[in-house]
């Protein structure tokens, strides 16, 4: 019965969350959303929208309380909120680095956490994680970003082996390029080393580019639609333009896929 399923999807105040939440109410589905600061952007009327920041184990008890004491139950968790930060691995300093992981991976994990207690009791739940391709093909000067999200990837395998038993269903969305705010709220480290200026700046212009010419997402919210539809969710979906380079990665030589890297980043001058 998909009608009347409860959904909670994080950062839904623009991006893949919005157009999820979009979508997922106009095919009947009961929608809550979060944002840091719901009051001060606008929402897609009809999304309970609940102020949650995924930093916080007290802002993510609190607001799946609400969730719950309103729609007394909750049938599926989208983790999607999250930012990108750029620097070179050795200019971002630990702080910065911790701060990326804090919301790219620690915050689907409370957020995980927070909710599994329910889905346990109903016997029934799915939990879909926002990766990335970049957990696939690191892109330079975005490696503490790919790290998380491979973090994130990798704990999500274990997540679906430990929870199987209990009726709940974890898949994770590995997106290519896509055109939303990710790319304009992107945090830059604080701290750079003139070394790596011209390379730096040759992919993250490069990495504008990508963003610019980003695919439309609303790709991804059939993408999420099809999965919580999905009779056997798989582990991994990989979406966007860029996902046939996940097939080439395990075809082709290391050497060749290391040069096409290069390129594409302008590495190499
Ligand atoms: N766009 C792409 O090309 C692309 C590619 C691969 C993966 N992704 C992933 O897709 C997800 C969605 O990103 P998007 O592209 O849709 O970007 P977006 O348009 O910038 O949306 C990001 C959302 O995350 C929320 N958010 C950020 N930090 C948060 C925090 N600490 N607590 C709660 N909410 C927070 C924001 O809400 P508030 O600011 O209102 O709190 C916003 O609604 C992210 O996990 C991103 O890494 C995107």
């Amino acid at each position: 019965m998909v009608e009347n399923r409860v959904v909670l999807i994080t950062g839904t105040s623009s991006g893949f969350g919005r157009e999820t939440a979009r979508l997922l109410l106009g095919r009947s589905f009961k929608v809550y959303g979060t944002s840091r600061n719901p009051s001060a952007k606008p929402q897609e009327s009809g999304v309970g929208m609940i102020a949650l920041d995924v930093d916080s184990d007290d802002s993510v008890q609190n607001g799946v309380k609400d969730l719950l004491d309103e729609a007394g139950r909750l049938d599926v968790l989208v983790n999607n909120a999250g930012y990108v930060l750029t620097g070179g691995a050795e200019e971002t300093a630990i702080e910065e680095a911790k701060a990326q992981f804090e919301t790219d991976f620690f915050g689907p994990v409370r957020m995980a956490k927070a909710v599994l207690p329910t889905m346990r009791k109903q016997g029934s739940g799915q939990i879909i994680n926002i990766s990335s391709m970049a957990a696939i093909l690191p892109v330079p000067f975005e490696g503490y970003y790919a790290a998380a999200k491979a973090a994130l990837l990798a704990w999500s395998e274990a997540l679906r082996h430990e929870v199987k038993r209990f009726g709940i269903k974890v898949s994770v969305i590995e997106p290519g390029f896509f055109k939303t705010n990710l790319g304009n709220t992107r945090k830059i480290a604080r701290y750079t080393i003139r070394d790596y200026d011209e390379l730096r700046e040759r992919a993250m212009s490069t990495l504008d580019d990508d963003f610019r010419n980003g695919a439309d997402p609303k790709i991804m919210a059939e993408t999420v639609f099809r999965i919580i539809t999905s009779k056997n969710p798989k582990l991994e979906y990989a979406v966007g333009s860029e996902r046939r380079y996940k097939t080439l990665k395990h075809l082709m030589p290391q050497s060749t896929i290391e040069n096409g890297v290069r390129r594409h980043w302008k590495l190499d001058g």
